[in-house]
Parts: structure tokens; C-alpha cells; sequence
């Protein structure tokens, strides 16, 4: 047990009694569950994010996204949550709970502005005894590297007057078999205290919380779990494409051998990677691992194999089409689905949007139907004046 400051103290027993004030700093997927939970144990809750809108729709008691009701919104209003754009009231919060995005740059190297833009937007509020944790998905160092110098030239001592952890987030949005609260959560601290702090504030809302010795084996946890799906999934796509030369049925061989009990997991082919995280996180670890003189020889392969399935897809089409003696330039195409995953609207990084763009290069009429994205939206790298089509007879000449 460390030597605990009066800081650390009082703090702990504000968040054992539920009267510390939490402050969630970014109120997308990851932030405005986590919101929902602590006011769900009776911890107010204030919400920051630059996202005027996402203020104003949680105000009215609104949500968002289709996977969260309005009704759980409105639930946690009444208990006191808010949201705001102005970044001074985060010096009302005890803990301030990281939740931004971390994309990767057009080099595909990790782009950390959210991160340090918000950190520095919180600087001048800082106020001795309160926390600051981080959920972000980021390489190994980041909280001490990034984070814990940015508090210390504000003159305070990290683990005696304010305390720094890394919590990484383990949200699966959509997936009804698992909540914010019945996901063990993974805590590492700057110091003993901090994590100490880190440790008392998440149990209060999570049933498990896993402590690890350091916020860079934290750090680590996450990219590690997100690497090894990505790997995985490299794995069965690539099997994919061997049974399919061979005739025979992956899904069939998955499930068989999904009936061994032990040392082995099912993963599932598809069309490529999408979401925030596995396309992204596990490149958070190769350019790290590059100051150390490693190559992620694994991640780099996973990467390749499954960037390419689209491409693989679109070969597929070009067969279908060819036997039915129809070039793609010309065909109607239906792509079913355009989020990245099932039941969500969430479209980053989806290999439908990139389908989507191969078979419109090669002069496909291209439509989609998705119910839970009505029209195409604004994204970053895409940009197409698309409405979701009812799905009946007279739409598509092909299906994929
Ligand atoms: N989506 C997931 O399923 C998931 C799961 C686990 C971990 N993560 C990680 O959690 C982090 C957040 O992901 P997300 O999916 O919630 O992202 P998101 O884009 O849904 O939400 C991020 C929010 O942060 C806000 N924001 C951006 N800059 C800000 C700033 N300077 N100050 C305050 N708010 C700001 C945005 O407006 C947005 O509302 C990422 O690091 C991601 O890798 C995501």
C-alpha cells in the first residue's frame, strides 16, 4: 500500500461514497455509455464535447445512436446528467474521463491531436485532487509521454495532488449480451495512488475492474486484444480464400470446428475490417514498436490480407457477372449493408463504402440498402448522394 496524500484520500472516499462528480470529455460511443452507467449508480455526471449538437440532444433527454434509447438518456438526465461545450466547468469534476477518437493520419501513423487538443483544453481548469483518466485506444507510453508532462507543467505533482490512469474502453456497441457494467474493466496508474483512485472510481459502476502494474501495460492490453482479432480474422479471411479455390464451405468448417472444446476460437470471414478500432489500433503498435527497432511482422500481414477483401470481393462479382455474360460496367448492384457491423450506424472505416467505390470505377450503378443508415452520410474520404433502397424484386440485378 503507498503512502496516500490527503488529495488521494479524500478522493477515494468521494468516489466510495458516489459524491465525486464525473466528467465524460468526448460523448461518442465509448463516452456516452460510460456516462449513462455512472449516472446509473447515482453519480452525477457532466458531459464535455465539442460536438455542440451531441450536447443538445443529451439536454433534451435525446440519444444519438440507434443502439442507446432516448429513454435511458432521459433516465439519466433525471439524475442529474448534463452536457456542455464549455471546457471551464470541468473544473467542477473529480475524475475527467478521456473518450476521443484516436484515427490514424493519412500516413497511417497515430494521429493523437484529439488526445493532446483535449488535455490541453482542460490545462487551465485542472484543479488539485482530481483524476484524469484516459480510455482512448493508443500505443504503449502515451499517458506518460503525452499526458503526465502536460499536467506537470501546470506545477502539479502527478499521484500526491492530481492522479493519472489509462482504462482502456471495451465497448461492443450494438451487442446486447454485454453492458458497461458487466465488462471487466482494465486499469493501470501512474503511480500506486493513482491507480489506487483509478481502481475506487471504476468500481463503483463496473462489476470487475483488473489492475495492472503500469498504464503502459494497460496501454498494451488493448492494442493486444484488438491485434489479436485482427490477426485472427487476417487468418480466416485467408482461409476463406483456400476453401472457396477448393470448393468448400468455410462457414461449415468454422462451425465444425468450433464444436472442439478446447484451443481453438471461431472468427468469421467477411468482406474486410471495419469500425474504429480494428483497422486502426493495431498500426498504434507498429509505428511505437518502431522506435524499438521491431517490425509487427503479424499486424503488417493481418493488415494486407484483410485490406485486400474487398478487392477479392469484387472479384467474386466480376464471376458472378461473367457467367451470366454481363460485364460490371453497365450492372445494377445492390450492396446490402453499409455500416461496418450489424445493427449499428456506425460506418468508419466499413468495406462496403470501398466496395461500393470499386464497382462505381468500374462503372456499376451502384445502390445500397441499410435500415439503420437511411442516406449516405458526410464522411471523411467518401463522399456519395445515396439513399438506403427498400429491398424487393425490382431493385437489383445482383445481390453481395
Ligand atoms: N467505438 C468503439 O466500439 C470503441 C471501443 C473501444 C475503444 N474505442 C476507443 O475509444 C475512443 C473513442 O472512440 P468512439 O468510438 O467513442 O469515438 P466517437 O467519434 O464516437 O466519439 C468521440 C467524441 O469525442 C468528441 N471530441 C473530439 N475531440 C474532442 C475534444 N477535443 N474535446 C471533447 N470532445 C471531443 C467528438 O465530437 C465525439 O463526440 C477511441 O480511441 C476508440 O479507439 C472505441
Amino acid at each position: 500500500m503507498s503512502a496516500r496524500s490527503a488529495a488521494a484520500v479524500a478522493l477515494i472516499e468521494r468516489c466510495r461514497k458516489r459524491t465525486a462528480i464525473v466528467g465524460i470529455i468526448g460523448l461518442g460511443y465509448v463516452g456516452l455509455p460510460l456516462a449513462l452507467r455512472f449516472a446509473e449508480v447515482g453519480i452525477r455526471v457532466i458531459g464535455f464535447d465539442i460536438d455542440e449538437t451531441k450536447a443538445t440532444a443529451i439536454n433534451a433527454g435525446r440519444s444519438y445512436f440507434i443502439h442507446i434509447s432516448s429513454t435511458a438518456v432521459a433516465a439519466a438526465k433525471s439524475q442529474g446528467f448534463e452536457a456542455t461545450t464549455d471546457f471551464s466547468r470541468t473544473r467542477e469534476a473529480d475524475a475527467l474521463i478521456i473518450c476521443v477518437p484516436t484515427p490514424l493520419n493519412p500516413s497511417r501513423e497515430p494521429d493523437l491531436s484529439f488526445v493532446i487538443n483535449t488535455t490541453e483544453s482542460l490545462i487551465p481548469h485542472l484543479r488539485s485532487g482530481q483524476l484524469v483518466s484516459l480510455e482512448s485506444t493508443t500505443y504503449p507510453g502515451t499517458t506518460e509521454e503525452e499526458l503526465k508532462p502536460r499536467l506537470e507543467r501546470r506545477g502539479f505533482k502527478v499521484g500526491e495532488d492530481i492522479f493519472l490512469c489509462f482504462s482502456p474502453e471495451r465497448e461492443d456497441p450494438g451487442n446486447p449480451n454485454f453492458t458497461t457494467r458487466t465488462i471487466p474493466k482494465v486499469c493501470g496508474g501512474s503511480t500506486a495512488s493513482c491507480l489506487e483512485v483509478g481502481l475506487e472510481l471504476y468500481r463503483q459502476a463496473v462489476d470487475t475492474v483488473v489492475p495492472v502494474s503500469s498504464t503502459q501495460a494497460a496501454e498494451l492490453t488493448k492494442l493486444l486484444e484488438n491485434i489479436h482479432r485482427a490477426v485472427n480474422i487476417g487468418l480466416v479471411n485467408e482461409m476463406k480464400i483456400i476453401a472457396d479455390r477448393m470448393g468448400i464451405d468455410i462457414h461449415e468448417v468454422i462451425r465444425a470446428a468450433a464444436t472442439k472444446p478446447f484451443g481453438f476460437v471461431p472468427y468469421f470471414p467477411g468482406p474486410g475490417l471495419g469500425g474504429h478500432c480494428i483497422p486502426i489500433d493495431p498500426f498504434y503498435l507498429t509505428w511505437k514498436a518502431r522506435q524499438y527497432g521491431v517490425h509487427t511482422r503479424f499486424i503488417e500481414l493481418a493488415g494486407e490480407i484483410n485490406s485486400n477483401m474487398p478487392h477479392w470481393v469484387v472479384g467474386k462479382v466480376v464471376d458472378a457477372l461473367n457467367e451470366r455474360r454481363k460485364s460490371v460496367k453497365g450492372s445494377r448492384i445492390l450492396v446490402l449493408g453499409i455500416a461496418y457491423k450489424k445493427n449499428v450506424d456506425d460506418m468508419r472505416e466499413s468495406p462496403s463504402v470501398e466496395l461500393i467505390e470499386l464497382l462505381v470505377a468500374k462503372g456499376a450503378r451502384v445502390d445500397y440498402s441499410d435500415p439503420h443508415v437511411p442516406a449516405f452520410p458526410k464522411m471523411r474520404k467518401h463522399q456519395f448522394d445515396l439513399k438506403s433502397v427498400t429491398v424487393n424484386a425490382e431493385n437489383p440485378t445482383i445481390l453481395c
